[in-house]
C-alpha cells in the first residue's frame, strides 16, 4: 500500500479546482479550509469554508405493531470528499456514515442490521442501556451477508448517542472507513423544552473525525506501529464527512449535537472568535443547567450538545485548537512530538455563517433537568481499573501485550468482572501511561465523582459514557448496573482510542 502522505497539498489543488468555478470567493485559496482562518477585515467576513456541511437523514423507523422497527445496511461504497476524486468508503444506507437514528425513550424497537460489505462486522449502539445480547458488540458478530437484528426497549434521557462497528481489532479499521453513525434520543421532559430542535436547521448533528488522504485521493487504513501505539490521527477535519464544511445560520441560536467520532484525537473546541456559547449536554443527556464556557474538551466516544449565538456580522469557525490539551504536555507536542499521537492537530471543522436577518430564537431556560446524585454511600462494591501501555523496544517489536488494563489484554472467553444486578458500583479510573485515555462503559450512564480528588467541572457534571483518563490521574466514576442480567454474555469497557481498543485495552464484565 502506498505511502500516505499529508492530504493538505492533495486539498489545496482539490481546493483551487474548486474555486476555479466558484468565483464568488476569490482570493481566498491559499488558506480555505487549512489553518489559521484570518477572520479579520471590516463588515461581513469573507466565507472561507466550501461546502455545505452534508447533514445525515433522519431515520424515525417504522411501526410495526407496538415495535418501531429500522433497517440498516452495511455498505461498500465510495464518497466525492474532494470535487472529482472517489474515495472507498464504507457507510450505513449511504457511501460514508450513516443515517441519524431518531428514538423516544419509551419505544420498544427493533434494528435490522444487514451487513454487505464482505467482511464480518457489528453496529453496537454506544450509550444506551439495553441486554448485553442486543449491545452489537464484539458477542454478535454479523457475518457478510447476513442480519442480525437488535431489539430493546429504549431507556433512556434525552441526548445525543452514537452506534458504530464494534468488531474484534477491526473496530478501528472499520470506523475509519465509515462505519458510525448518530442517535438522537427524545423524552418528553426534553419535549417540553424550549431548545432548537429543527433538525438541520437549527438542531444540527455534527459528527467530528479527522482522516488521512493518499496522492490517490484514498483513506487507506495503514496504520504504522507507531499509529498501533498511539492512536490514528489524521491531518483533513470532517464534519458529517463535510471537509471545508460550513452551514448558514438561519435563527439567532444554534445548537450542535456534537460526536467526538474520530478513532484516536481529542479535539478541544471553540470558535475562531473565542465567542462563548453554551454546554447544554453531555454524554448520556442534558446538563441540569446551561454552562457558559468558550471551550470545550472531546475525546473519541464523547459528545457534548452546545448551543451558541450566531448574531453578527462575522462568520466563525468551529476549531479544535491544538496548544489545548488535557494531560501534562501540549497535544501538538505529543503528536509531533516522541510521544506521537493521542492528540491533535489544528482543525477547522465548521464554518458558521450567520444569514442578514436572523430569527430570534427564545433564551435558553435556566433550568434543563434534573440529575439524581448517586451517593458514594450507596456503593456497594469499589473496582480499580488501570489503564497501562508498554512502550519496551520488544513490545515495539510485537512481543507482548501493548495496551492492557489491570495488566491484562481483552480476552473473548475470559469475563473480567461480575456485577450484581442493580447494585451501584464505583468504578476507579486510573492512567500509568503518558498520554490521556477515554475510558468507555457499555450499558450505563455514569457520573464522575471526581477527578484526580477533585469534582468533575461543570461540563462532566452531567450523565456520561465515556471519560477522558489524564496520564497519572485517578478519575472516580458511580453508575447503577440496573435491571437487566445474563450471565454468559458480558458488556464490554474499553479505551474509545479504537487502535488501543482493538490492541487490547477492553475488557469484559457481566451482570448477573
Ligand atoms: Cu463506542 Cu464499546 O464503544
Ligand atoms: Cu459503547
Ligand atoms: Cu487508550
Amino acid at each position: 500500500m502506498s505511502e500516505t502522505q499529508p492530504v493538505i497539498p492533495t486539498l489545496k489543488y482539490a481546493t483551487r479546482r474548486t474555486f476555479l468555478k466558484n468565483t464568488a470567493f476569490g482570493g481566498m485559496v491559499a488558506v480555505s479550509g487549512i489553518l489559521g482562518s484570518s477572520l479579520s477585515g471590516f463588515g461581513r467576513t469573507a466565507p472561507i469554508h466550501i461546502n455545505p456541511l452534508k447533514i445525515p437523514p433522519q431515520d424515525s423507523g417504522t411501526k410495526e405493531g407496538a415495535t418501531t422497527v429500522y433497517n440498516l445496511n452495511v455498505e461498500n461504497s465510495t464518497t466525492e470528499f474532494v470535487n472529482q476524486i472517489r474515495t472507498s468508503t464504507r457507510g450505513i444506507n449511504g457511501s460514508y456514515l450513516g443515517p441519524t437514528l431518531r428514538l423516544k425513550d419509551g419505544e420498544n424497537i427493533k434494528i435490522n442490521v444487514k451487513n454487505s460489505i464482505g467482511e464480518t462486522t457489528t453496529l453496537h449502539w454506544h450509550g444506551l442501556h439495553l441486554p448485553a445480547s442486543e449491545d452489537g458488540g464484539p458477542h454478535q458478530p454479523i457475518k457478510n451477508g447476513e442480519t442480525r437484528a437488535s431489539q430493546f426497549q429504549v431507556k433512556q434521557k434525552a441526548a445525543s448517542f452514537w452506534y458504530h462497528s464494534h468488531q474484534l481489532h477491526k473496530t478501528a479499521e472499520h470506523v475509519w472507513q465509515g462505519l458510525a453513525g448518530m442517535i438522537i434520543v427524545d423524552d418528553a421532559e426534553s419535549d417540553a423544552l424550549d431548545l432548537p430542535r429543527e433538525y438541520g436547521v437549527d438542531d444540527i448533528p455534527v459528527v467530528l473525525q479527522d482522516r488521512i488522504f493518499a496522492n490517490d485521493g484514498q483513506m487507506y487504513y495503514d496504520p504504522s506501529r507507531h499509529d498501533r501505539m498511539m492512536g490514528m490521527v489524521g491531518n483533513t477535519p470532517f464534519a458529517n464527512g463535510t471537509i471545508s464544511a460550513f452551514i448558514e445560520a438561519k435563527t439567532k441560536l444554534i445548537r450542535l449535537r456534537i460526536l467526538n467520532g474520530s478513532n484516536a484525537s481529542t479535539y478541544n473546541l471553540g470558535f475562531s472568535d473565542n465567542r462563548p456559547f453554551a454546554q447544554i449536554g453531555s454524554d448520556g443527556g442534558l446538563l441540569e443547567a446551561p454552562y457558559q464556557t468558550n471551550n470545550i474538551t472531546l475525546a473519541p466516544g464523547e459528545r457534548a450538545e452546545i448551543v451558541v449565538d450566531a448574531s453578527g456580522n462575522e462568520n466563525f469557525i468551529l476549531q479544535s485548537r491544538s496548544s489545548g490539551g488535557t494531560g501534562g504536555m501540549g497535544m501538538g507536542m505529543m503528536r509531533r512530538g516522541m510521544m506521537g499521537g493521542g492528540g491533535s492537530e489544528n482543525f477547522n471543522f465548521l464554518e458558521i455563517r450567520p444569514s442578514e436577518n436572523l430569527k430570534a430564537s427564545s433564551t435558553l431556560p435556566a433550568k434543563l433537568t434534573t440529575i439524581e446524585p448517586l451517593a458514594p454511600s450507596s456503593a456497594v462494591n469499589t473496582r480499580r481499573f488501570m489503564l497501562e501501555m508498554a512502550m519496551g523496544p520488544m513490545m515495539m517489536l510485537g512481543f507482548g501485550n501493548t495496551h492492557t488494563i489491570n495488566d491484562r489484554a481483552m480476552k473473548m472467553n475470559r469475563i473480567d468482572e461480575v456485577v450484581a444486578k442493580n447494585s451501584i458500583e464505583i468504578w476507579e479510573l486510573g492512567n500509568t501511561s503518558q498520554i490521556p485515555h477515554p475510558f468507555h462503559i457499555h450499558d450505563v450512564q455514569f457520573q464522575i465523582l471526581d477527578r484526580g480528588g477533585r469534582p468533575p467541572h461543570p461540563g462532566e457534571r452531567g450523565l456520561k459514557d465515556t471519560v477522558l483518563i489524564n496520564p497519572g490521574e485517578m478519575v472516580r466514576v458511580i453508575a447503577k448496573f440496573s435491571e437487566y442480567s445474563d450471565p454468559n454474555i458480558p458488556y464490554m469497557y474499553h479505551c474509545h482510542i479504537l487502535e488501543h481498543e482493538d490492541a487490547g485495552m477492553m475488557g469484559q464484565f457481566t451482570v448477573v
